[in-house]
């Protein structure tokens, strides 16, 4: 639970300077803000996001022109740090203190826990007069919905299970073919290494670890031992000889990355596969956005292939917003067409062009989309009706936060220190994943 009312004003103040004051390193400034819209302002729109590296800069930038468009003012609320975590502490401490935003990224089952909280603004009239029933996937719908009402506006579908991997230092190093299973990409690894580059560009932070530990978990033991053990939590599947032999694999890839991961910003990793300093690099498709944004082609400078072993299965992110419940009309109205735009085809098309992922809004044309989330559109559909299509806990889609992150304060202590056994490592996730 969120436990609102635990938090102390104080306190939530304290970590809201500190998070608003963290910059992230060497992200470029959001795209110039097109010129004011003719008709005047008729309500000001504050929205809270994460989204400030050079790609994910330029996808909001499209949600605010669209808004402005629209005749509203956007009052930009962005508070670094990828994944989140610094954002949902400073989102706390503004609700605590009586004075949300008008809309907040929040998504997976913490929209359960806010809504439960009832300082969610229900949508429904938005929702039925745009059809979001019949526009979205039924799995979608059901995480948007609170008991029955739609409280959040989903954006879009990242697929996390990715390798990104530069083509220039996989021909210097001699991989003639793109790994597709973990003794394969150790193999590759090796040869990167020979090269004198880096094999595996990683940024040490809890969320950017789990990310890798997911996609290793995944490949080393398939979509059902995913399930069981990661979304079930199942005691069982988490001690199992498949978790050992995932922990193995894990610590190895740590053996690739180069002294200077802890603490990196996960955007500042893509740069080194982008800048020809790193061969592969573990994260979801918003790194294909800093590809994008740098002017890097797909199949040409970059590849995107599933994470090793990882073809038949699909781990989702969906990024949405939640309105929270404001009492003046205009702030209302705003709220409203927001929540339109966002489900509108001219914001799912050029907002996930610029991001990375493809649309959530169903029956999109896919034509201006480059290869690789065209390989993700069909996977998605395909996995969906396979049943490879699982939740990402890294991107909070799973499991409630509180168990989320104390399994990635596990995993985290697991990667980060060298000296503890595969077997504590075993016992410890397993126990945070007990975590009530
Ligand atoms: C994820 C989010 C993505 C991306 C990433 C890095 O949690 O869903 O949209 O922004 O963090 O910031």
């Amino acid at each position: 639970m969120l436990k609102l009312s635990k938090l102390t004003i104080a306190v939530a103040a304290v970590s809201m300077m500190a998070a608003c004051g963290k910059k992230e390193e060497a992200a470029p400034a959001a795209a110039p803000a097109p010129a004011p819209a003719a008709a005047p302002a008729q309500s000001t729109v504050e929205v809270l996001h994460w989204w400030t590296s050079g790609g994910e800069a330029k996808s909001v930038a499209e949600l605010k022109r669209i808004m402005q468009d629209k005749g509203h003012a956007w009052k930009d609320f962005a508070v670094a740090g990828g994944g989140g975590d610094n954002a949902m502490t400073v989102l706390k401490s503004r609700v605590v203190a009586g004075n949300p935003p008008a809309a907040a990224q929040i998504k997976g089952p913490a929209i359960q826990e806010w809504a439960s909280e009832g300082v969610l603004a229900n949508l429904d009239e938005t929702a039925k007069a745009e059809n979001w029933d019949t526009l979205l996937p039924g799995v979608v719908a059901d995480v948007m919905k609170y008991n029955g009402n739609y409280v959040a506006a989903p954006v879009n579908v990242h697929r996390v299970n990715w390798m990104w991997a530069n083509k220039a230092v996989l021909d210097k190093a001699g991989v003639k073919a793109v790994p597709t299973t973990w003794p394969e990409f150790f193999a590759a690894a090796d040869k990167v290494k020979k090269a004198g580059l880096i094999a595996v560009a990683h940024g040490g932070q809890n969320w950017q670890d789990f990310t890798t530990f997911e996609d290793v978990v995944l490949g080393v033991g398939g979509t059902q031992f995913y399930q069981d053990a990661m979304v079930k939590l199942d005691a069982k599947a988490l001690t199992s000889p498949t978790m050992t032999k995932s922990l193995e694999t894990f610590r190895k890839i740590k053996s690739y990355t180069d002294a200077a991961s802890p603490g990196r910003d996960w955007n500042l990793a893509t740069a080194m596969v982008i800048q020809e300093k790193a061969a592969f690099q573990f994260m979801g498709d918003w790194a294909k956005g800093e590809f994008t944004a740098a002017g890097k082609v797909p199949g040409t400078d970059y590849i995107c292939a599933a994470a090793p072993g990882t073809a038949n299965a699909f781990t989702f992110n969906v990024d949405s917003f939640a309105m929270f419940k404001l009492k003046d009309a205009t702030a209302q109205k705003a709220q409203a067409d927001l929540a339109a735009a966002i489900m509108g085809t001219e914001f799912q098309e050029v907002f996930n062009l610029n991001k990375g992922s493809i649309p959530v809004r169903l029956n999109m044309d896919m034509a201006k989309f480059d290869d690789c989330a065209k390989l993700s559109s069909n996977d998605f559909v395909a996995t969906a009706k396979a049943g490879g299509l699982v939740p990402s806990i890294a991107h909070e889609m799973a499991v409630p936060p509180a168990v989320s992150g104390a399994m990635k304060d596990a995993v985290s202590q697991f990667w980060n220190d060298d000296k503890m056994s595969v077997a504590d490592g075993v016992k410890n996730i397993a126990k945070a994943a007990a975590t009530k």
